[in-house]
């Protein structure tokens, strides 16, 4: 996919440079303005030479002396302008960049996050960012000064002594075929040691959310192996891409040096036989170090444009991603009227290959205000099948709806506030408890806040804090325990107002009394929201309208407690382990 792409893909995100695309103009505008006034001065410098000290007008000397020292000090400015347009138009350029990867992102569907590893997101936002960000530093600086330094520098050779250029008739050549050696070895091994920093950053990601597991499993040993595994591969990665890079600059000096050797051989000559006096030698020099220059800030360029590329496609692909599903078809009138949901011989498959499918052929009918509990076993597809709700699943066939409409039918900010789910990985952030619940909804007021705690059974817990509801939590809310964060986050979903609110596995760290609390205050506050709830413990939804049984994606029961103990031998052996377990 990566190998279809141009060559000059950076060509297309210049777009990105959007209001600071004045400065990349500026930028090598003033470039060319200082490479004038840098070939002016070696041709000054011969004046002197040659009619200054030769005929000893002392005068002459000094006239032209200012006019190099102007040339200078005119040239320097312009340098500095150069850069600092280059710098204001490639950071200008990089925000726009990462302003539209992380908007991208934010329009990814489920599926699409699914696709990538955050940490090659985290890669592609930062480190890729800052690569194409350099390139186009670069670019805006050199593209304009290198070849116009060699033309006027060439130019200027030519003019001193024809002959005496033919020495680049060699250098250029030689030149010309190590770079190409280089740039065309250099690309590989630069998106190798891409792919070793991603995974470098996925070992430390995963490493640093996972700390306390790694600690309470005392694995550090075997991380740190894993750690050490990856910084090494990245640093031979890096090694061998560089070391190509390095080997530019001696092969440069080599022939820079060769050059002058070879002027100084045939110039001195002239200058013997009189063909030639000896500060047009040393201005010829100068404008030899020029073109070598300038040929090599082009190989930079190259070899930077190339590095670059395997950047620029990771960014470009993320760019280009497009959300799997979207809302754009959505009637952004329609509103969920009730909490019904029905499935109409819906399949879900995640892999392309649809013949395997996760959840087939599942039929339900859940009225306005029903409790209906989900059961099965891990992987039998409970969370796949709850997430089709508010659409952050397609399903692959078949079709889910929500309120006597198809859920495609909704924009997803009606259709999601009207389905709270409280996922089975929760998250808080960091900030304090009443951010947090807020986070769900911004409107809601301080009593809706303390009534949607108090049916979770987290009022007691946070008004125990001293700060109340004004507490800091840690980042991913760590300074609560497990049982305190489910009940949190239900708060947080429940101040939505939904219709209908999701519970995937969001009571397994509270204790048996508090979640037969929760159930009853719920009852009472939330009349009419539709609670669908995935648990474990039978307990826990006995009293549900509705239970239902998957097995391997498919539903085998559906019925009421009573019925269930009554006919599925599964659900009776289940329930009766379960009774036992209390009991002891
Ligand atoms: N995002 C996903 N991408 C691919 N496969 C998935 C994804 N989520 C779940 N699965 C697979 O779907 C099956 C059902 O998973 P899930 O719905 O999470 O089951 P449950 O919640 O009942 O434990 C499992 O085999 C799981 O590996
Ligand atoms: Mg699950």
């Amino acid at each position: 996919m990566t190998e279809k792409r141009s060559r000059f893909a950076i060509i297309n995100l210049f777009k990105y440079a959007g209001k600071f695309k004045k400065y990349s103009i500026l930028a090598p505008t003033f470039a060319a303005l200082e490479v004038m006034f840098d070939i002016l001065i070696p041709y000054l410098m011969a004046k002197i030479v040659d009619v200054g000290i030769a005929n000893r007008d002392l005068n002459y000397m000094v006239r032209t002396g200012m006019l190099m020292v102007g040339a200078t000090l005119i040239s320097l400015v312009l340098g500095v302008y150069c850069a600092k347009f280059a710098t204001i138009s490639s950071a200008g350029f990089a925000m726009n960049l990462r302003r539209a990867v992380f908007n991208r992102l934010q329009r990814f569907a489920f599926p699409n996050i699914d696709r990538y590893t955050t940490a090659s997101l985290v890669t592609r936002m930062t480190t890729d960012v800052q690569f194409i960000q350099q390139m186009f530093q670069m670019l805006t600086r050199m593209f304009v000064r290198a070849p116009m330094m060699m033309i006027m520098a060439v130019f200027m050779s030519l003019t001193i002594n024809r002959e005496l250029a033919l020495v680049f008739l060699v250098a250029i050549p030689v030149l010309g075929s190590v770079f190409y050696f280089i740039i065309s070895r250099a690309h590989p091994l630069f998106i190798k040691m891409l792919t070793k920093i991603d995974f470098l950053n996925r070992i430390v990601q995963e490493n640093l959310i996972a700390i306390r597991v790694v600690k309470a499993f005392v694995r550090h040993e075997y991380e740190n192996e894993k750690f050490e595994e990856a910084v090494t591969e990245l640093r031979q990665a890096q090694l061998r891409a560089e070391k190509l890079v390095t080997i530019n600059m001696p092969v440069m000096m080599i022939v820079m040096n060769s050059c002058i050797i070879a002027i100084l051989w045939f110039g001195g000559n002239k200058i013997i036989v009189g063909e030639m006096l000896p500060g047009m030698l040393i201005s010829f020099l100068t404008y030899t170090q020029m073109i070598m220059i300038s040929l090599m800030l082009f190989s930079m360029v190259f070899i930077m444009f190339v590095i670059s590329q395997a950047s620029v496609h990771r960014v470009e692909e993320v760019l280009e991603e497009e959300p799997t599903f979207s809302d754009e078809d959505g009637d952004p009138n329609l509103t969920v009227k009730d909490g019904s949901i029905e499935f109409r011989h819906v399949d879900l498959s995640y892999a392309a290959d649809k013949s395997n499918p996760v959840l087939s052929d599942i039929n339900l009918s859940i009225t306005a205000g029903e409790k209906v509990a989900i059961i099965g076993g891990t992987g039998s597809g409970k969370s796949s099948l709850v997430q089709m709700i508010p659409r952050l699943y397609e399903v692959t066939a078949g079709e889910v709806l929500v309120g006597g409409h198809n859920v495609k039918d909704y924009k997803f900010k009606p259709l999601r506030d009207a389905v709270a789910m409280v996922l089975q990985k929760n998250l808080l952030f960091s900030g304090t408890i009443a951010d947090n619940l807020r986070w769900g909804n911004q409107e809601a007021t301080e009593e809706e806040m303390i009534k949607a705690c108090k049916v979770a059974q987290a009022h007691d817990f946070i008004m125990a804090f001293p700060d109340g509801y004004q507490t800091m939590l840690g980042q991913g809310g760590t300074t609560v325990s497990g049982g305190q964060k489910q009940r949190l986050c239900i708060a947080r979903a429940l101040m939505k107002q939904p219709k209908i609110i999701i519970l995937d596995d969001s009571t397994s760290a509270i204790d048996t009394a508090t979640e037969k609390k929760f159930q009853q205050a719920f009852r009472e506050n939330y009349q009419g929201m539709t609670i669908v709830i995935i648990a474990q413990r039978l307990q826990s939804i006995q009293d549900s309208d509705k239970i239902i049984i998957l097995d391997d994606g498919k539903v085998v029961d559906i019925g009421t407690h009573d019925e269930l103990v009554e006919r599925n031998l599964i659900y009776r052996e289940v329930y009766e382990s379960q009774q036992e377990g209390s009991l002891l």
